[in-house]
């Protein structure tokens, strides 16, 4: 399997209810690495820039504003198959229909306060990653 890099959003609703640990322990415990990571309060310019790929579907206002709305904490995670990984300990989308035991089921409220956020693919999660990140950020270990 190949060793690979996604990028992780934990989202406003998530850091405000305080469970920034217990969704980390999530990806330690499946043997993703944190190899970077800041928090920070997206400007709206930075949540449209990053949506960009979304900007014409119905709810892309309301994406904007709940990605503005508090402090994120955004990651980037390594390990073998990372990026699938990640979407598998996410859940779906919507927290109604995720999982038993996944993130968004245990933590997301709704389908837009969804508790995280991960690339969907190689080309996503390198667009992502340097979307937030310089080279100089990233520490593999
Ligand atoms: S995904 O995860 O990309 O396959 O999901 P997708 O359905 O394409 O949704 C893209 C992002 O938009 C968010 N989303 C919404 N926000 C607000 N309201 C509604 N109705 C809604 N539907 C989807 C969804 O959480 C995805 O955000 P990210 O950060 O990519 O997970």
């Amino acid at each position: 399997m190949a060793t690979e890099r996604t990028l992780s959003i934990i989202k406003p609703d998530a850091v405000a209810k305080n469970v920034i640990g217990e969704i980390v322990t999530r990806f330690e415990k499946a043997d993703l690495k944190v190899v970077a990571a800041k928090m920070i309060h997206l400007s709206r310019e930075q949540a449209e820039g990053f949506y960009a790929e979304h900007k014409e579907r119905p709810f892309f206002g309301a994406l904007v504003e709940f990605m503005t709305s508090g402090p994120v904490v955004v990651q980037v995670l390594e390990g073998d198959n990372a990026i699938a990984l990640n979407r598998e300990l996410m859940g779906a989308t919507n927290p109604k229909e995720a999982a038993a035991g996944t993130i968004r089921a245990d933590f997301a409220s709704s389908i837009d306060a969804n508790a995280v956020h991960g690339s969907d693919s190689p080309a996503s999660a390198e667009r992502e990653v340097a979307y937030f990140f310089s080279a100089d950020e990233i520490c593999p270990r």
